[in-house]
């Protein structure tokens, strides 16, 4: 089962470079998928559509920013389904374990990453890939595609297939959820509605954040690290941001929960250093971080709601159970900035390949 054709333009149009169109295509992109995926979550029905039965237990592995999108899947697999679940980073499976009555969740944009690729033979249970390539290796070998019908992606370090990924993977975890009967289906409208708003948050947050991005990228551009912390379901975002920053700017970065800070990042901390914090519940918690971090002298840059953000994101009044995801689309404009900054190649960092087909 896949979303519709790949769209074979891969023309940049005015954009600057394919990184700065293509995180323009986020909302676009969200809401074909969610076009597609609302409506077939009830009663897990979506597994159905993709010849699937009810998983007793589910593991997705991935690599790289797919993981990132896993981990957000197990989250709400877990918060919403009670499935047991558990994300395995494709490069290191030795210590996963078959149980009966897996489902395997391979999540990867190109579908040719040779670490997914050789941990799916290391298992015997049905794979589903979610993937943006729908004639790649990965989709072949897989028994269902969820596929993410983006559209080609140029830039190296990935962005819209990100969200698409996290998008299609909760939607998954709902069906899921919902298939057993531990989501309601009352509960399940709500989260639906929720989704739905999306692709409007993404665009709102994407005008929102950009002129505050490019002012933060010219102040923060000769520092030679940053720090991004959150809590919960912000995690996840807050090493996706991290790890976009990385990529393009070759600056170190450092991603950990906040409460985690206490045990050596926060060693790292001196006058100025910056300190990004994705805003997630619990606040609390969270503002004992920041507090942390600040009395060493860190500059703490918010990222979430605007009342109190240096990025402004557009997110629900409740956070739904996959976290602040608005907050990838301010964290990527922000790393693609600093990197015009410094006059890297935004497009093709150094070191780096679109997809990894060596183990
Ligand atoms: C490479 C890319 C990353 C990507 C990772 C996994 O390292 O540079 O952007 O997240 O591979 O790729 P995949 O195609 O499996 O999602």
């Amino acid at each position: 089962w896949s979303l519709g054709a790949r769209s074979a333009s891969v023309d940049r149009g005015s954009a600057p470079d394919f990184t700065a169109k293509e995180i323009d295509e986020q909302p676009a992109a969200a809401r074909r998928l969610l076009d597609g995926l609302l409506g077939r979550l009830q009663g897990g029905q979506l597994l159905e559509d993709l010849g699937l039965g009810a998983p007793a237990r589910i593991r997705l592995v991935a690599c790289g920013t797919s993981g990132h999108a896993a981990e957000v899947t197990a989250r709400v697999l877990a918060v919403e389904g009670a499935i047991p679940t558990r994300v395995v980073t494709a490069s290191e499976p030795d210590l996963a374990v078959p149980e009966p009555g897996t489902l395997t969740v391979a999540v990867s944009q190109s579908g040719e990453t040779a670490d997914v690729l050789a941990a799916l033979d290391r298992w015997g249970d049905p794979v589903l890939a979610i993937t943006n390539a729908p004639r790649s290796s990965l989709a072949r070998r897989a028994d269902a595609v969820l596929g993410l019908g983006c559209g080609p992606e140029v830039g190296v370090a990935a962005t819209k297939t990100f969200t698409a990924q996290v998008v299609a993977g909760v939607a998954l975890a709902l069906a899921v959820a919902s298939g057993t009967g531990r989501l309601s289906a009352a509960r399940l409208a709500h989260l639906e509605e929720v989704l739905d708003g999306l692709p409007m948050r993404l665009a709102t947050t994407a005008a929102r954040a950009a002129g505050p991005a490019a002012d933060l990228a010219e102040e923060l551009a000769g520092e030679p690290g940053v720090v991004f912390v959150s809590r919960g379901a912000g995690v996840p975002y807050a090493r996706e941001g991290a790890l976009k920053l990385e990529e393009l700017t070759y600056r170190w970065v450092e991603a950990v929960p906040a409460g985690e800070l206490k045990h050596g990042p926060i060693a790292l901390l001196g006058p100025g250093t910056p300190a990004v914090v994705v805003a997630a519940k619990p606040r609390g918690r969270l503002a004992v971080g920041i507090a942390e971090m600040t009395a060493r002298g860190a500059r703490a840059v918010v990222v979430g709601p605007p009342e109190d953000a240096t990025l402004p994101t557009c997110a629900p009044s409740e956070e739904p159970p996959w976290g602040p995801l608005e907050a990838a689309i301010a964290l990527q404009l922000f790393a693609r900035e600093m990197t015009v900054r410094l006059g890297h190649e935004v497009d093709r960092p150094r070191n780096l390949a679109k997809s990894v087909t060596v183990e």
